[in-house]
């Protein structure tokens, strides 16, 4: 993997959602002291979105301020964007619309729905361990492609009752529409490969519901209506972009940060209470959702800069999650902060509705692979990262171990 240096937010911007870009972090850095609303694009190019204008924000304060204020701050462009190969789903709904849909569609992913089974904690150890069976002799591996990459969504896609040997197809969809703003084409047919995957199981979920994810979905009524098929595909398939590119990172970050300093490795391991405090700081220095879109409706301002309606305006979770302002020595991954309040799973109505997936799956995975690898260092020689501009995340966790 040959990584790519940037200077410049021009240059940054240019290279897409997951460009392999080690430390964008001193850009950001820049843009918070000098630049803070910074006009990506002025009224005189197009976009993918249609706004005239668009800006980057940088600062903790200001990208909390658009999140926690939805009326002026509008989710309709995310709609208009990942609406196309997602359909109508709540991350691009706003007011009562969204308020509905998500006292629809949540329900089936709370702690309690999650646990309903029992048994839910102890399948997802069982998926850990089967994919750490298969490199547990061998004392190298790379974690993202051996674990991290497969291990979240055969989770997700057990908890809908798919076949197991559907993991790979269902993911290669995900990951394909996650770049539709890159690859239109390939996000279409990602988007309607999904459709045709999913509609004979809702269907049949609904004739026949079952105790599993998909019949919560196709039995939720709120005010005598019930989802449409169309509304539940595409509710799952923005279940499947949220699988295929977010809790994959979780447990890889938090590798990259331990082979860093190997101490870390050894805390964590001998007092396991530290897993959930390791996961929340992996996820504040390198936010795997990095980015979210929103559109003013009216003129308005941010941080007391005026911002004219209907500009696009990019908020910036892994810049504020990063900003020296509210958090000291942000760049430090450091697991005894008190500070507080990052906001890696987002702020306000749109907080991140698989929070508790994602957490579960963490622990988890991340409690197996200490129990059963011993001695975890990076592979001597190897250059490896995070990287990545709206989603961040490693591409390679090359490490060597001894088994326990
Ligand atoms: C580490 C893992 C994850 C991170 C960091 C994350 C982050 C986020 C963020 C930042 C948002 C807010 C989007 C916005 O404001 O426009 C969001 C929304 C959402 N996430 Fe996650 N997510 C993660 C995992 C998951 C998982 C595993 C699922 C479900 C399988 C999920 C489902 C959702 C849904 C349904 C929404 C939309 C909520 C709404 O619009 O009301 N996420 N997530």
């Amino acid at each position: 993997m040959s990584y790519v240096n940037v200077d410049t937010i021009e240059e940054l911007l240019s290279l897409g959602p997951m460009p392999a870009v080690k430390d964008p972090y001193p850009i950001y850095k820049k843009l918070r002291d000098e630049s803070p609303v910074f006009e990506t694009k002025s009224s005189d190019e197009t976009s993918i979105s249609g706004n005239p204008r668009s800006v980057l924000i940088t600062r903790y304060d200001d990208v909390k301020q658009v999140l926690k204020d939805d009326e002026t701050f509008s989710s309709a462009i995310v709609q208009r964007t990942m609406g196309v190969v997602m359909g109508p789903t709540i991350v691009g709904m706003d007011g009562k619309e969204h308020l509905k849909h998500r006292t629809l569609v949540t329900p089936s992913l709370t702690t309690r729905a999650l646990k309903r089974d029992s048994d839910f904690p102890t399948l997802v150890r069982k998926i850990a361990d089967d994919y750490i069976d298969k490199f547990a002799n061998k004392g190298a591996v790379d974690l993202h492609a051996a674990f991290c990459f497969d291990f979240p969504l055969t989770v997700f896609t057990s908890l809908l009752g798919l076949p197991a040997g559907d993991v790979e197809k269902v993911h290669k969809w995900g990951q394909a529409l996650c770049l539709v703003a890159f690859d239109p084409a390939a996000g279409l047919e990602a988007s309607e490969n999904l459709y045709n995957y999913m509609i004979s199981i809702v269907q049949a979920k609904r004739k026949e519901p079952q105790d599993d994810m998909i019949s919560m979905l196709v039995q939720a009524e709120v005010d005598g209506e019930k989802l449409s098929d169309l509304e539940v595909i595409s509710f799952l398939r923005l279940l499947t972009l949220a699988g295929a590119e977010t809790t994959n990172h979780l447990i890889g970050t938090s590798f990259v940060a331990m082979t860093r300093n190997p101490e870390l490795f050894e805390q964590v391991k001998a007092d396991r209470s530290l897993v959930p405090t390791m996961l929340e700081e992996a996820m504040r220095w390198e936010s795997p959702v990095s980015t979210v879109m929103r559109e003013a409706v009216c003129d308005t301002e941010i941080g007391g800069i005026p911002v004219e309606k209907d500009t696009a305006i990019i908020c910036h979770i892994g810049s504020a999650n990063r900003d020296e302002r509210q958090f000291n020595d942000p760049d430090t991954f450091n697991m005894n902060r008190d500070e507080g309040d990052a906001i890696p799973f987002g702020y306000g109505r749109h907080y991140c509705a698989g929070s508790h997936l994602a957490k579960l799956e963490g622990e988890i995975g991340m409690n197996a692979l200490l129990d059963r690898l011993d001695n975890v260092r990076a592979q001597p020689g190897e250059d490896y990262s995070v990287v990545g501009f709206s989603f961040r995340g490693p591409d390679r966790v090359p490490i060597t171990f001894d088994t326990v």
